[in-house]
């Protein structure tokens, strides 16, 4: 605890406010806790007598207590006898700061100040009364604030460095910094200031400037030096070269130990190799995968955090913190791996994000064809509250209820799905490892096919025309999408556990499937039940609760599939999910003819089923 004393006009709440914005300590000021007897008193320029004064050093000292068990705090106080300072010391122990000066130097200060009524008559008697304390840290009240400051961090030893630096303020990166500023974390922030950017860091401390515990920069060296070491600098900014060209600029201001976190979505064969190249300057550089979006990011994010597991240690405090809280109060974050683990499951995270997403907008043709928005709404809600629910369907209910003046928004959107690239890079992901992921791959295409517009136009008058006008009956359809939506997770989780085999990571789908129970965009009721499930058996083809769920659906999927083919409606996830159990649960494919057709153009050998698998053969055709 840190009290401020002077008569009034020595400058203690100013220097109260730059010592509590230099260290980041809560300031408070003692005037604030008086009565409004003794305020409208001091309005008059009364002096207040030791009787007007019990009261309120009995709140201090009350205040007091409370402040020393929650940290350091400071305060402004006038505090001028012995016998009020006695009291407030009481049971807490007190770093006093007395700020010394003649009556004649106060009363010129006083004097001076812009609107500032000044009763030379209420000063004259604050000095009467004062007696200077014989002990603590006396300065001269006509330093200046700064000068002041630096005295007093020297001499309290107070640490004004931050405990965490976050660059680049975009959407997801202010919302990290107001995350972990709003956990009372001391943070730096900083932001590049090229033409457009100049203003980003000055509008952000001007926007949240109830955040005292942020310090903002846009010099990158004194960003860095203002973090306490081990320093843990994350990055929220564009994935890609400008990472690479980030890391080349804040190095030469790095020590050993420090770590670089990239919490952006990146490729996990970069944060592979940025790894590498970082540890031989002894820098740990880790790929946190961060999902939840903007609100995520700023009240409580899935973190996914891959790279040394003495990296993830220094973190972890602060992942803790700023995560999104399972069903059992424990933070959404974890250790996923060595290097790229962190990205690659997020990556994953992505691609399951977009084949539910297709799965939904696929489910949505369907009931357009054959309802209205507020009866297909009535469904979907319907279905959010049992084992369909998950945060996509929720704010798919929402989408189809937006109105502007008399139109759905839904109708008003173009018909055309970007992409960042992340379902793309499950889909080659999974090709590279040689792992079956039709899920991520057809949702991916599918918005690749929805961009070709123009083509779609010219092409339309081709279309046939549905059989007839067929309905599917909703219990069929919520047991298909259960479907799908399993098979969808199955394939996710089998990417990453042969990704894991390939990189040599920990697979552990438990714990995967828990950070995904809360903040991210794949959360829901099938998340929570794969909890359950993974307890048992990692594999979920494998696995006979899993197992039960899609034999006892199949028929569902088979005739939703036969009414897309009846209507016409592209049901490509759909479809890839029905195939895909097909195919799984198939003794014999027509792989042998693939092989027999190999061998005869190619003479690329074929194995037989009549003799052991490991002898191969080739037929003069
Ligand atoms: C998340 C999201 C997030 C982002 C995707 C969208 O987990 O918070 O997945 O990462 O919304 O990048 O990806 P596309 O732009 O490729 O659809």
């Amino acid at each position: 605890m840190i009290v401020i004393m002077g008569v009034s006009g020595s400058g203690k709440t100013t220097l109260g406010k730059s010592l509590s914005d230099e260290t980041r300590i809560p300031f408070y000021d003692a005037d604030d806790f008086h009565s409004d007897h003794n305020k409208e008193k001091m309005t008059k320029g009364l002096p207040l007598s030791d009787n007007d004064r019990i009261l309120w050093l009995n709140t201090l000292k009350n205040k007091i207590s409370y402040w020393s068990k929650i940290g350091e705090t400071i305060l402004a106080c006038s505090a001028l006898k012995e016998d009020y300072r006695k009291k407030l010391m009481l049971n807490n122990s007190i770093k006093w700061i007395f700020l010394e000066g003649s009556f004649k130097q106060i009363s010129s200060r006083l004097f001076n100040r812009e609107n500032h009524f000044f009763n030379s008559n209420l000063l004259k008697s604050q000095f009467d009364i004062l007696e200077i304390p014989s002990y603590g840290t006396h300065l001269n009240c006509n330093q200046s604030s700064d000068e002041l400051c630096e005295l007093i961090v020297k001499k309290l030893k107070l640490n004004t460095n931050s405990s965490i630096g976050v660059i680049g303020l975009g959407v997801m990166g202010e919302g990290i910094a107001l995350n972990i500023a709003e956990q009372k974390i001391k943070i730096s922030v900083y932001n590049r200031t090229i033409p457009g950017e100049e203003k980003i860091v000055q509008q952000f401390l001007d926007n949240y400037i109830n955040f005292k515990s942020i310090k903002g920069f846009t010099n990158i060296e004194t960003f860095i030096m203002s973090i306490e070491r081990p320093r843990k600098i994350w990055l929220m900014i564009k994935s890609g070269k400008a990472i690479d060209k980030l890391i080349k600029e804040i190095l030469p201001f790095l020590d050993s130990g420090d770590v670089i976190i990239d919490g952006g979505n990146s490729h996990y064969s970069d944060t592979q190799r940025r790894l590498i190249e970082l540890e031989k300057n002894n820098i740990y550089f880790a790929g946190c995968g961060v999902s939840g979006g903007q609100k995520g990011a700023r009240h409580g994010a899935s973190l996914m955090f891959g790279g040394n597991s003495k990296a993830y240690e220094l973190l972890s405090p602060v992942l803790n913190k700023i995560a999104a809280k399972d069903k059992d109060g424990n933070p959404c974050q974890g250790y996923m791996g060595n290097d790229g683990a962190g990205h690659f499951i997020k990556m994953v995270h992505n691609g399951i994000e977009y084949a539910d997403m297709q799965i939904l907008a696929e489910t949505f043709s369907v009931l357009k064809d054959q309802m209205t928005y507020p009866e297909i709404v009535l469904i979907f809600q319907k279905m959010n509250t049992g084992f369909e629910s998950s945060y996509l369907l929720e704010i798919t209910i929402e989408i189809l209820q937006k109105k502007e003046g008399n139109h759905y928004l839904i109708d008003l959107i173009l018909d055309q799905a970007s992409n960042k690239g992340t379902g793309m890079w499950s889909s080659k992901a999974a090709l590279d490892l040689g792992e079956v992921n039709t899920m991520i791959s057809s949702a991916v295409f599918a918005r690749y096919l929805s961009s070709m517009k123009t083509q779609r136009l010219d092409m339309s008058s081709r279309r046939l025309v549905p059989k007839k006008d067929l309905s599917i009956d909703i219990k069929t359809l919520t047991k298909a999408y259960r479907f799908a939506r399993v098979i969808n997770h199955i394939q996710g989780f089998n990417l990453i556990e042969n990704a894991s085999k390939e990189y040599n990571w920990i697979y552990n789908p438990q714990e995967i499937a828990r950070v995904w129970t809360k903040g991210c965009i794949i959360r829901s009721k099938l998340m929570e039940e794969f909890t359950v499930l993974f307890k048992d058996e990692k594999s979920l083809l494998k696995n006979s609760s899993c197992l039960d769920i899609l034999t006892k659906t199949e028929k569902n999927i088979a005739s939703l599939i036969h009414h897309g083919v009846d209507q016409k409606i592209a049901l490509d996830s759909y479809s890839c999910a029905y195939n895909y159990w097909i195919s799984v649960c198939s003794k014999n494919l027509p792989a042998n003819l693939i092989q027999a057709q190999r061998d005869f153009f190619g003479a690329h050998r074929y194995r037989r089923n009549d003799k052991p698998f490991d002898q191969s053969f080739h037929t003069q055709w």
